[in-house]
């Protein structure tokens, strides 16, 4: 009892001591006075960024102390500036970090967007942001505090797009740019170009180096300093330097061997000398021009070979197809295009409409009087978001593959209030326009099934084929029509409009708000239900393996290797209808109805091999099903196997022509 009184006494003592102390800490600790503004563009130089925001206010609680948030809006940095107690959440973040006099942005995943917030205690310390400390490496790691994660830190370039210039090409040059962009995506490298016009001219951007530049590979893109070298085949001289330094394409360096002068006497003379260090270098070039030439032809042989898991580094360089990286204008690829002035495009006619855009065949003029043909997905102004989602999904570099639409730009027409993607274009149209026109072989059969397979299996993928990282994507809404016909006859995959990174910029509340999207036709039995497991990441990935076997389905239903085709059905009835998803549900949960496979498909050993895979994929446990890479696999295997086809392999039009051009 005596000792309980005692204890007690402490406690009420060790209260007001508390107490007493938290009464002083108050008097000691006044209200914070913040910057308080909503969203409006910052000043960024260096590694700072400094709120244009001029109004302060006192906080309305002790607690709070002043916070910032800051996000890239169109390339512009803009930012919010506030009061904040600490004990909230922050954009749905926990700032722990709050005590510094510094506000140091770490970068969170929250509301769907690349936020990067900071909180800071002192007097308007959230006037200024600080993006690291400075470094002397160009590639600057910081770790967010929240995740542990270390992430690259976007570029500081010069972007001033194309100005005059007086700079004539000879010794050091200076941009007179003074524009400095964040750059929009950490991959990129400040890039410079001159180029002898009318009037000369400077072009300052950032620019993902995986790209080409004005058609050109850059090759000294992690060099600490711009030195110019001239592009050879051009009609005016024309010059490119790249390098990773906080805005180091402001220096253009014209060394005398790049120069437009012809050589003078001295140089003359050293043409010998350098015709001894070159001979060496060009035997080692000619040398290593064979062994690569060697490999590509065993890589090639590869290809047709059963594939394993995985690719080595050295394959990544011919993923792409040659069409694909010798494309000059995917050099705004990946990117919304930041000229002020928009790309010179003339419509042509309309090839597809989608539920939120038009998609239109349209001419890309060059410089050189040429155009490209390109396609271009419209949204009127009300679509901003499924533009927006369409965009992020191709702004990641890793999405490129061969069996992916390729990615050129997004646009926004403020003059035409729309928003534009332009992509690669595919004279051959969409698959089910394709197979509606066209019996394949049983070869064709496998170039469109296994090419459609490894765009899917690469979405799905947490690497690349050379093993770098890569979010998972998954698509759905695979459908016949949602996957165009390139003319080397592979397909890739289109309409990301529903498409889900499967990583932490993509919120638990936008998993759970995922369930049901898709077209009803190609809606597998959970997604019908709405009962998928929006918890599991892999269900996702299930539910686009189901509706890629209904694909699978149609392309194997229009091959002649059989010696049975049939007319060309979507799967589950007429091509007109539009089933809701009720009688969906009636058909493939209530009934367990899948296409048919009609017994003819076991003539052919491949073709029977074939269906009891599509069958594996769109088992009605989702568990059961296979992966995508699976499917790459059986179907690499399937079509190596050198099965004798019953008919000849040559593609034959059902109509009155084997020409499948428009
Ligand atoms: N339909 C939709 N997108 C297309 C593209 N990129 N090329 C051809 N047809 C299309």
């Amino acid at each position: 009892m005596e000792r309980l009184g005692s204890v007690g006494f402490g406690s009420v003592l060790l209260v007001c001591l508390v107490s007493g102390a938290s009464a002083l800490l108050h008097s000691a600790n006044p209200h914070s006075q913040c910057r308080s503004c909503d969203p409006q563009p910052a000043s960024c130089r260096s590694y700072q960024c400094i709120s244009n925001c001029s109004e302060s206010r006192v906080c309305p609680s002790p607690q709070d102390v002043c916070a910032a948030v800051w996000w890239r809006d169109a390339g512009i940095v803009t930012v919010e500036t506030r009061c904040h107690d600490p004990r909230q959440p922050l954009h749905g973040v926990m700032m722990e970090d709050y005590s510094s006099s510094d506000c140091v942005l770490t970068i969170r995943h929250a509301s769907g967007l690349n936020l990067r917030l900071c909180a800071c205690t002192g007097h308007e310390c959230n006037a200024r942001m600080l993006l690291s400390q400075p470094h002397h490496d160009s590639e600057i790691v910081i770790l967010s505090a929240s995740e542990r994660k270390p992430f690259k830190l976007p570029q500081l370039c010069k972007f001033c797009d194309i100005e005059s210039t007086t700079c004539n090409a000879t010794g050091v040059c200076e941009s007179s740019c003074n524009i400095t962009a964040i750059c929009e995506d950490p991959e990129q490298v400040c890039v410079s170009a001159w180029r002898r016009s009318e009037g000369n001219t400077i072009e300052t951007v950032c620019h993902n180096p995986a790209l080409p530049f004005h058609g050109q590979y850059l090759t000294d893109f992690s060099s600490q300093r711009c030195e110019m070298k001239q592009v050879k085949g051009m009609e005016d001289d024309f010059y490119i330097c790249s390098c990773n330094a906080e805005e180091c394409n402001d220096r253009l360096i014209f060394t005398d061997d790049a120069g437009p002068d012809p050589p003078g006497e001295d140089q003359k003379k050293l043409l010998p000398l350098l015709l001894i260090c070159l001979v060496p270098s060009l035997v080692l070039a000619v040398l290593l021009v064979s062994l690569f030439y060697i490999y590509c032809v065993c890589w090639q042989q590869k290809l047709n070979a059963p594939k394993t898991k995985g690719m080595d580094s050295e394959t990544c360089a011919i993923i792409m197809s040659d069409d694909e990286r010798s494309d000059s204008s995917s050099a705004k690829a990946n990117s919304l295009n930041h000229n002020t002035e928009l790309l010179p495009i003339q419509l042509d006619s309309g090839v597809g409409k989608g539920r939120f855009a038009e998609v239109f065949r349209a001419k890309l003029k060059h410089a050189s009087e040429s155009f490209q043909t390109v396609a271009v997905k419209i949204f009127p102004y009300d679509e901003y978001a499924s533009w927006k989602t369409e965009w992020e999904i191709f702004s990641d570099a890793e999405l490129r593959h061969e069996n992916v639409l390729q990615f050129l730009t997004a646009e926004d027409r403020k003059a035409a209030r729309q928003y534009w993607l332009i992509t690669a274009y595919h004279e051959r149209g969409n698959l089910q326009e394709f197979l509606s026109q066209h019996v394949i072989g049983w070869d064709e059969l496998c170039r469109l099934g296994g090419s459609l397979a490894r765009g899917v299996a690469h979405l799905h993928s947490d690497q690349t084929a050379c093993g770098r990282a890569k979010v998972a994507i998954v698509h759905r809404d695979l459908k016949s029509t949602n996957v165009l016909v390139k003319s080397d006859l592979t397909c890739c995959l289109c309409d990301f409009g529903l498409s889900l990174r499967l990583d932490s910029s993509t919120s638990p509340e936008e998993l759970a708000n995922s369930g049901q999207v898709g077209t009803a036709r190609y809606m597998a039995p959970e997604v019908l239900e709405s009962r998928m497991d929006l918890e599991n990441i892999e269900s996702f990935k299930q539910a686009d393996v189901y509706s890629m076997a209904l694909v699978l389905w149609e392309i194997t239903s229009r091959c002649s290797a059989t010696g049975d085709v049939r007319e060309y059905e979507p799967p589950f009835g007429k091509l007109k209808e539009h089933p809701c998803v009720e009688s969906m549900k009636d058909d493939v949960i209530r009934d367990r109805l899948r296409p048919e496979i009609p017994t003819s498909w076991s003539n052919h050993t491949g073709v029977h091999l074939l269906s009891s895979t599509i069958e594996e994929c769109w088992d009605h446990d989702p568990e059961a099903r296979l992966t995508a890479q699976c499917v790459v696999e059986r179907i690499s295997d399937i079509s190596s196997a050198g099965i004798p086809p019953l008919s000849p392999d040559i593609i034959k039009s059902t109509g009155d022509s084997g020409n499948d051009e428009k």
